[in-house]
């Protein structure tokens, strides 16, 4: 494995990349490995071109300039198009990653035959001294957040190595927000990570662009996530959300009904489910089985019945309980609990395999 391709995004970075460069130079210019440095910047005006025209003479650097798309993970997944080399390494612009550290990171993958290797501010050696409360407070946040994810200890990283052959399987790579190496890392899911010390420095020029709207975006990444990951999961959460959501209308139309205008409490009831069961089938379609198969009618009377058996199966489940177990005499609401517990499984399986099923693409 002798070349790396070194990708760089930048935002209103032009100060910076001469220094980079010159810096990444001295750090492989001793060591084996060919590099390629590419630059994908996102229209930032600052006289970017002009620099790098002029490193162009003496280093191996490539400016891509974007016109029409804007952040830094779509930057970096753009920047892996460009490249070439067999181990991609992705990088800050403004120095808050030694470039010193490089030829041993790509020593670990290719000495050591690690996939995956992060500049990690959080092992042993590794420090962020120059964080100030609000962005160690930040990382601590967002760390915890993505544990369930992966174990490395520095999963936010901007700082990171890769075969690039990992990026031969058929993921999507989602490019929101900011935590293009979390992605990589879930989606890529590599098997063999590794972690070196760094030491994250305060930026030379210009200013962070990690704001209000990354943190916002980085949720809704976590959650993406989380739907990748844990998919059966995710559905059944948001189907239970849903269906809180159903009770809320079931009781709202019990009320217009029976209470405004005056309809029979039978007649109110079936009101009620009818309508919860609408609004449940419409959530669900639109936001938990967005990709579904059959059409809507179809889907809707499938629906249907699976309520009507869920709910069938909630009634069975309690009032065996209720009528054959002692124990629930007693506590009757555990036995419609578990009635409900048990409905509710039937109708979020019936609607993930029967109604929303994925029909294959032709
Ligand atoms: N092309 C492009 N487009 N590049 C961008 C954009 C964008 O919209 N936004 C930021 N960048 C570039 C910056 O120019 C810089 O080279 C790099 O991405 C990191 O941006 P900073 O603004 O310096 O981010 P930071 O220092 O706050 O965050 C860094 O540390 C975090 C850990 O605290 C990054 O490495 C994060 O990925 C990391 O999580
Ligand atoms: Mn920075």
């Amino acid at each position: 494995m002798g070349k790396v391709s070194i990708i760089v995004p930048t935002f209103k970075e032009a100060e910076n990349i001469p220094e980079l460069t010159r810096q990444i130079d001295v750090a492989l210019k001793k060591t084996k490995y060919k590099y390629e440095i590419i630059i994908v910047d996102d229209n930032s005006q600052d006289g970017i071109d002009q620099k790098v025209k002029e490193l162009e003479k003496n280093y191996p650097v490539k400016l891509k300039i974007r016109l029409n798309e804007k952040g830094l993970s779509s930057a970096v997944i753009a920047g892996f198009e460009l490249a070439s080399g067999e181990i991609f390494l992705v990088m800050d612009a403004d120095l808050s990653h030694p470039p010193e550290k490089i030829p041993e990171m790509l020593d670990k993958i290719s000495k050591e035959n690690f996939d995956f290797v992060i500049g990690s501010r959080f092992v042993k050696g590794g420090s962020a001294e120059h964080f100030n409360i609000f962005r160690t407070l930040n990382a601590l946040v967002s760390r915890m957040i993505a544990r369930p994810f992966t174990s490395v200890k520095d999963p936010m990283a901007g700082f990171f190595a890769f075969k690039s052959s990992l990026l031969e399987q058929k993921v999507k790579l989602n490019p929101l927000g900011f935590k293009i190496g979390l992605e990589l890392l879930v989606k890529l899911n590599p098997r063999r990570v590794t972690e070196i010390p760094i030491q994250f420095q305060e930026r030379l020029y210009g200013k962070s662009k990690l704001t209000l709207k990354q943190q916002i975006l980085y949720l809704i990444h976590i959650w993406r996530l989380f739907r990748f990951k844990f998919r059966t999961l995710s559905e059944f959460i948001v189907f239970s959300l849903i269906g809180a959501s159903g009770m809320v209308v079931d009781l709202s139309f019990v009320f217009i009904s029976y209470d405004i205008l005056n309809l029979n409490f039978r007649v109110a009831r079936v009101i009620g489910f009818v309508f919860a069961l609408t609004s449940n089938f419409m959530l669900n379609r639109k936001f938990n089985f967005p990709k579904n198969g059959h059409g809507i009618i179809k889907q809707y009377i499938r629906f249907f019945i699976v309520s009507l058996t869920g709910f069938a199966v909630n009634w069975t489940i309690s009032v065996y309980l209720y009528e054959t177990r002692p124990f629930f005499n007693k506590y009757y609401l555990l036995a419609a609990f578990l009635g409900i517990l048990g409905g509710l499984s039937v109708n979020f399986l019936g609607s993930k395999f029967y109604v929303f099923k994925q029909v294959k693409e032709k």
